[in-house]
């Protein structure tokens, strides 16, 4: 867990470097007394902070640790000073540019933090000065303090740690929104889901097991399967025939099946469906392959997805359906929507009946290390980034990341070949 008052090490300091931000917009806010405490490596005063900036689109030397101005909070904003964020697939793929309208560089990446309110703008009602939170934000997760309107910040149930806290919103909210609000689930019905081991899998996982009688498939890489298949019906390693092996247990098929992996999956998930059935696109993992973005995948993934047909869709009773978490928030102002659903997981998760799966915890400076376990198919469950944790120090022939990250360098995917990546902390 976190250390408290961590000291600068030689390689964090390296990592470190001035950033010429924009000056702070004028404060109207009520300052905290005394703040979070500022975590391993801290910026050591009040008007700069830590952050990871990703300095362009590309491979994993495209992320720092940087000082920036610290933010003030606006009208009806809360100043958070961040414990914890969630790392998630999409973070992989913002660092590749391999989203829809990517934003500007540079940018400091993240949707999801846990901290404690210092200050509050003006107008905000409901939350008080030293009050534990979580929260989504539209990027500016990834650093020592966040400014974040009220409507995307909720309280931390007492027993939930920063940790937890980080790894909850993202993966349980989309879970929950595609389970009851897009598809219905009751209970007797079959899911189907796929990376059945990362954060959302495992929220998928948890939250089908609060009705009775649902029959949970997954598919997931093998090593994954000891660890996770308690928390699944039937598990598939991640390469095999699942179309079959689904059919064989359920010839009629599933009830919902939830795919991030659109492409070929989605015209197989569509004919896994029994009539009346679901199948959801929220994903595209698969367009992941090497370290930097393939325009090959991308086109291959789009063109098998458009090739569905919705005369077959209203000839085989059959519901095809998106969903996008980050557009529901961000451009589709649903926020009093997701409010309700966070109120009602967290409901769940002082009942015990969920609890979120943290993979391993990283500093700052191993951002890459962490990108690079989730790219390497590594994590089970949740990565969260620690923003006391110290690093750990680098191992002997591991001359790479901290070394080259103050330096920009050209894109090679087969980089990390000889690379010894830096152990992690659970
Ligand atoms: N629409 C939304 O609102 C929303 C919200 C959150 C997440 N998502 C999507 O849900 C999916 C899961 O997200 P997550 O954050 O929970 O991540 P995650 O499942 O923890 O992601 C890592 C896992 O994905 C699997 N994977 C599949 N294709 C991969 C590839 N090309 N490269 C590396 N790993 C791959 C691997 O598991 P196996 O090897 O075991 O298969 C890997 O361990 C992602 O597609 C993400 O974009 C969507």
């Amino acid at each position: 867990m976190a250390k408290e008052g961590v000291e600068k090490t030689e390689e964090t300091e390296q990592m470190i470097e001035k950033d010429g931000g924009k000056e702070p917009a004028e404060s109207n806010c009520v300052k905290g007394g005394g703040g979070g405490g500022g975590g391993g490596g801290g910026a050591g005063d009040d008007k700069e902070m830590r952050a990871v900036l990703l300095t362009g689109f590309g491979g994993l030397n495209k992320l720092r640790v940087s000082k920036k101005v610290m933010p003030e909070p606006q009208e009806g904003e809360l100043k958070i000073r961040v414990k914890a964020c969630g790392l998630n697939f999409i973070d992989l793929m913002v660092r590749q540019g391999n989203i829809d309208s990517p934003p500007k560089t540079p940018l400091v990446p993240g949707f999801e933090l846990s901290g404690i309110v210092e200050a509050l703008g003006e107008n905000v009602k409901g939350f008080e000065i030293g009050d534990r939170v979580m929260a989504f934000v539209n990027y500016n997760a990834w650093a020592e303090v966040a400014c974040v309107p009220v409507d995307f910040v909720y309280k931390i149930p007492n027993e939930m740690s920063f940790s937890e806290a980080a790894a909850f919103p993202m993966n349980f909210v989309t879970a929950y929104m595609m389970l009851f609000e897009v598809a219905n689930l009751r209970e007797g019905m079959s899911v189907l889901v796929h990376s059945a081991g990362g954060g959302v899998g495992q929220a998928v996982a948890q939250l089908c097991s609060t009705i009775p009688n649902v029959t949970v498939f997954g598919t997931a890489s093998s090593f994954k399967h000891e660890a996770i298949k308690g928390s699944l019906t039937h598990l598939f390693d991640r390469n095999a025939d699942y179309v079959q092996e689904v059919k064989r247990i359920s010839p009629d098929g599933v009830d919902i099946v939830l795919d991030c992996l659109c492409g070929e999956n989605t015209g197989k998930g569509l004919g896994l469906l029994k009539s009346l059935g679901t199948y959801i696109l929220y994903g595209s993992s698969n367009m992941v392959t090497g370290e930097t973005k393939s325009f090959f995948s991308f086109a291959k993934s789009w063109w098998q997805v458009e090739k569905v047909n919705p005369i077959k869709l209203y000839e085989e009773n059959k519901v095809m359906a998106g969903f996008s978490l980050l557009n529901l928030l961000f451009k589709q102002g649903r926020t009093g929507l997701v409010k309700d659903v966070m109120d009602k997981l967290t409901r769940l998760y002082n009942e015990k009946k969920i609890k979120p799966l943290v993979d391993s915890l990283w500093a700052l400076e191993e951002v890459k290390e962490a990108m690079q376990r989730i790219h390497d198919r590594g994590n089970i469950g949740k990565l969260i980034l620690d923003v006391e944790k110290a690093p750990t120090p680098l191992m002997a022939n591991d001359s790479t990341e901290t070394s080259e990250a103050g330096e920009e360098e050209e894109d090679h995917e087969g980089d990390n070949e000889n690379k010894e990546r830096m152990p992690f902390i659970q």
